[in-house]
């Protein structure tokens, strides 16, 4: 059985149509606006698909069990951006449907928990506001029955809905996705990145290629523009359509790829970035006066063999109730291209790692590291490897477990007093695994006590979630229920005290803010609840093995999710410093954390309501709750075929705003009205990358560690100092650190 991935020669050959030299002046729509009228483009597709299937000899893989739900049967094939996009805009407009979907969304956002904030964000949250409530009225508005639609096609309607329920929550637990994004991934077919000479000297743009020169001091020549746009205006610009990040300085870095992110097996650039319009060729200007020119490529995901037109894309991938199989998730596809192997490219040899390499730790010889330990986690996700004999799903918690004890008993033995815990690219993942490693660095004072996290959340009080816990509490008090949402949520939330609230009513309160906006009680969560088995504990002393000032974070700035929980609580609760890479060319700082500051993440996939129609307490006027069915057009799925439907949406959102929270005193740290996700938190300094730094990741460590004990610079107004220097505390908010970039008026905009 042959299996060959994707080889770059081939894309050049599968772009039947020759693309006339484009200016590079020319504004990348107009160039894209000829391919508009070609003939059935999705029909194009599928002979491209077919004829580079045959070329290359590729037989769909045999899969079955576990394979078939991970892997793809072939690897994508290469198309150009502008078919992939010709294809998409030829699904005609279903009004009707689109209608029907905007109504079905609307109860949902209710349910995310940052909406009130969104709508008249505090100085601080360095994006702009959105109203996702008006913003799907908006849509609405353009579609209204009996008049003409204001959507060309299926496409451009759905463009609008991502842009106002992806980029402009810029949260990445929210995710509301149609699968006909999903059907192709964009790649550029050149990689930039960003560099300072000295790391604290604003950087300029050079491609990535030239860093492998440059160790031979030969001196690339920077970047000027890229197709026609002065280059920082064209990063800029680019950045603003990434979803997933509040803080300008880490969209700007997801721009750029680096050797941590390289090595993440989970680290997958924002495909989302290249929705909105995303060009054939990427020309590039130097100083020295050289243009060069790159393919970029659009990966056909889909099988496109029973495609032969818009319509038949729409009826086999785009409704709600097809049956045929849906595309992957784009982070199999992911895992599945890098072959489950993770990238050591610029890394020294661990001490150890885990088997997929989220977590690596370090204990190196030389003199500079002599009193210094690193311990490297690029995600909280260890990502299963099919063909490997051990999976580590089941086993990850021991393993981290086990490293991360091993690695601390070893940097002690060794003498190495300071700690550099370097998050970049982390993503987030599972709250065991960043519990384990939290635990391990404080270790809880008495091990037979249940352990919290020091952070206390609050959901939104919405009608919906107030009629529904009402509801069931009623039917639980008759035993008419037995497995209900509200249970899991009486399950994960628990009173500051850690004991069960004695009702839903206890948990619910609200709690009202000072613009009348309603949350439930603080809660803490229960962290154990979700456990397959205990933790393995306890550690092997209760005395921290390295004080807090002997501790330095590193990010770039993409820090999520669970990342952004043991971030939050190594900084706000113990002391700890954080350093911040790359960012935008400013004198400034930058957040550590410029990501989802929340959690949990939730989903209605499986989301079951009480009947209305048949409920002890009726539902008030206005309120509507969320369809048990499916949506009318389809979500892409984390299971790969549609037969397997759970029921509900695979709409995910974030349950939870979260605050640090003094466990021994019972207090918020910090405006109690003002939840991490809208704090603004510099980070203690800012370096920017160097040549060195994209060679080598121990150059990224030589210089954290300067700066944290060794008097080392930061960059000019990162940080609070003498001379440059790192201080006690951080830069507190400035002007200056907004982004002059603005997504502008559209559907849900605050600017109207
Ligand atoms: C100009 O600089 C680019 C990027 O470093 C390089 O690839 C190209 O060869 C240079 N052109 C000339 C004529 O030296
Ligand atoms: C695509 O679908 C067709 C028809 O359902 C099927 O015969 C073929 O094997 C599929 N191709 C791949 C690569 O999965
Ligand atoms: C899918 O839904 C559409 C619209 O509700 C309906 O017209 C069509 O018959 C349904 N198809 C199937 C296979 O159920
Ligand atoms: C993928 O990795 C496995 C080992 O995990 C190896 O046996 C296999 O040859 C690799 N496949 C490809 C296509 O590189
Ligand atoms: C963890 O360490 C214990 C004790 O050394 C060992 O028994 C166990 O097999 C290890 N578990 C894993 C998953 O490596
Ligand atoms: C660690 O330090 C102790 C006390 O200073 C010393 O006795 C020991 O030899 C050192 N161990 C190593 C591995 O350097
Ligand atoms: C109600 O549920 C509880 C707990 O599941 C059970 O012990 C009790 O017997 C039930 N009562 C009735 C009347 O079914
Ligand atoms: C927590 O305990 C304190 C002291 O007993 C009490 O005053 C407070 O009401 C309790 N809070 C909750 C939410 O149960
Ligand atoms: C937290 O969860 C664990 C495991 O399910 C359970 O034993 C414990 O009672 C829970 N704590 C509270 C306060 O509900
Ligand atoms: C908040 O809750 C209070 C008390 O339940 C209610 O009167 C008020 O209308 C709610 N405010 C909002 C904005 O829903
Ligand atoms: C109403 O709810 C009761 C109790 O859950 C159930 O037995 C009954 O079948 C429901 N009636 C309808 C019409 O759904």
């Amino acid at each position: 059985m042959r299996f060959i991935f994707a080889v770059a020669a081939s894309v050049a050959s599968l772009i039947a149509i020759p693309l006339t030299s484009a200016h590079p002046l020319l504004h990348p729509t107009q160039r894209s606006a000829r391919w508009m009228n070609v003939d059935e483009p999705c029909g194009q597709i599928r002979g491209l698909v077919a004829k580079w299937m045959a070329d290359n000899e590729i037989v769909p893989k045999e899969l079955s069990g576990l394979f078939e739900l991970l892997q793809p049967p072939v690897p994508p094939a290469p198309i150009r951006p502008s078919l992939a996009f010709a294809c998409l805009k030829s699904i005609p407009l279903y009004a009707d449907v689109a209608r029907k979907h905007v109504d079905y969304l609307a109860p949902l956002v209710e349910w995310q928990s940052t909406v009130d904030y969104l709508r008249d964000p505090p100085k601080g949250y360095l994006s702009e506001g959105v109203d996702l409530t008006q913003g799907l009225k908006d849509i609405a508005a353009k579609l209204q029955p009996g008049k003409k639609p204001k959507y060309p096609n299926m496409f451009e309607f759905l463009t609008d809905l991502h842009t106002l329920l992806s980029t402009r929550v810029r949260d990445g637990h929210v995710s509301i996705r149609s699968l006909l994004f999903d059907l192709f991934t964009f790649e550029r077919g050149v990689q930039f990145v960003s560099i300072s000479d000295d790391g604290l000297s604003l950087p300029r743009f050079y491609l990535r290629d030239d860093v492998k020169y440059t160790a031979d001091r030969y001196v690339p020549s920077p970047i000027t523009a890229v197709n026609g746009v002065a280059v920082l205006n064209f990063f800029l610009g680019l950045s603003l359509q990434s979803s997933g990040s509040h803080d300008p300085d880490a969209r700007f870095n997801t721009l750029f790829p680096t050797l941590s992110k390289d090595a993440n097996l989970n680290h997958a650039e924002p495909s989302d970035i290249y929705t909105l319009g995303f060009e054939d060729t990427t020309i590039v200007e130097f100083q020295n006066g050289t243009i060069l020119k790159f393919d970029n490529t659009a990966y056909v995901r889909a099988n496109f063999s029973t495609v032969s037109s818009g319509t038949d894309l729409y009826n086999i991938y785009g409704q709600g109730n097809g049956t045929t199989p849906s595309t992957f998730a784009t982070g199999l596809y992911h895992w599945a291209d890098k072959n489950w192997t993770a990238s050591h490219d610029g890394f020294p040899a661990p001490f150890k790692a885990t088997p997929s390499e989220s977590m690596r730790t370090f204990l190196l010889p030389e003199a500079a590291f002599e009193d210094t330990a690193v311990l490297a986690i690029n995600s909280f996700v260890e990502a299963e490897n099919p063909n490997s004999e051990t999976g580590s799903t089941m086993y990850f918690r021991r393993q981290v477990n086990n490293i991360t004890q091993d690695f601390i008993a070893a940097a002690r033995a060794s003498n190495r007093t300071k700690l550099i815990l370097d998050l970049q690219g982390n993503g987030g993942g599972f709250t065991d695994y960043l519990t384990i490693v939290y635990l391990h660095l404080f270790p809880p004072s008495d091990l037979t006590k249940p352990y919290n996290w020091p952070i206390v959340h609050q959901m939104r009080a919405h009608p919906q979630l107030q009629w529904i816990g009402t509801e069931l509490e009623s039917r639980q008090s008759k035993n008419l229920s037995t497995a209900s949402p509200l249970r899991a949520l009486l399950d994960l939330y628990i009173t500051p005290n850690n004991t069960r609230w004695s009702s839903f009513q206890d948990f619910l309160g609200p709690v009202s803010d000072s613009a009348g906006n309603n949350f439930t009680h603080y809660s803490l969560i229960n962290v154990t609840v979700n456990q397959f088995d205990p933790f393995p504990f306890p550690p092997t002393s209760v005395e921290p093995p390295f004080a807090p000032e002997d501790i330095i974070i590193v990010t770039d700035g993409e820090c999520a999710s669970a990342c952004a929980i043991l971030t939050s609580i190594l900084t706000n609760i113990h002391g700890v410093k954080t350093i911040a890479l790359g960012g935008r060319p400013l004198n400034q700082p930058m957040q550590a954390i410029g990501q989802v500051k929340a959690g949990p993440v939730n989903t209605f996939r499986g989301f079951v309501a009480p009947d209305p129609n048949n409920a002890s307490t009726p539902l008030p006027p206005g309120v509507t709750l969320p369809l048990s069915g499916k949506p009318p057009i389809r979500m892409p799925d984390v299971l790969p075929r549609a037969s397997l439907y759970l029921g509900g949406a695979n709409v995910d959102y974030n349950l939870g705003n979260m605050f640090p929270y003094d466990l021994d005193k019972g207090e918020i740290i910090g405006d109690k009205h003002l939840p991490l996700q809208m704090r603004y938190e510099a980070a203690h300094c800012k370096l920017f990358f160097t040549w060195e730094m994209m060679r080598e990741v121990t150059a990224i460590w030589k210089a954290v560690k300067e700066v944290a004990w060794g008097g080392g610079k930061c960059v000019k107004g990162s940080s609070t100092g003498p001379d440059g220097r790192i201080g006690d505390k951080t830069v507190t908010y400035s002007k200056e650190v907004e982004d002059k970039y603005k997504l502008g008026k559209g559907p849900g905009s605050l600017e109207r």
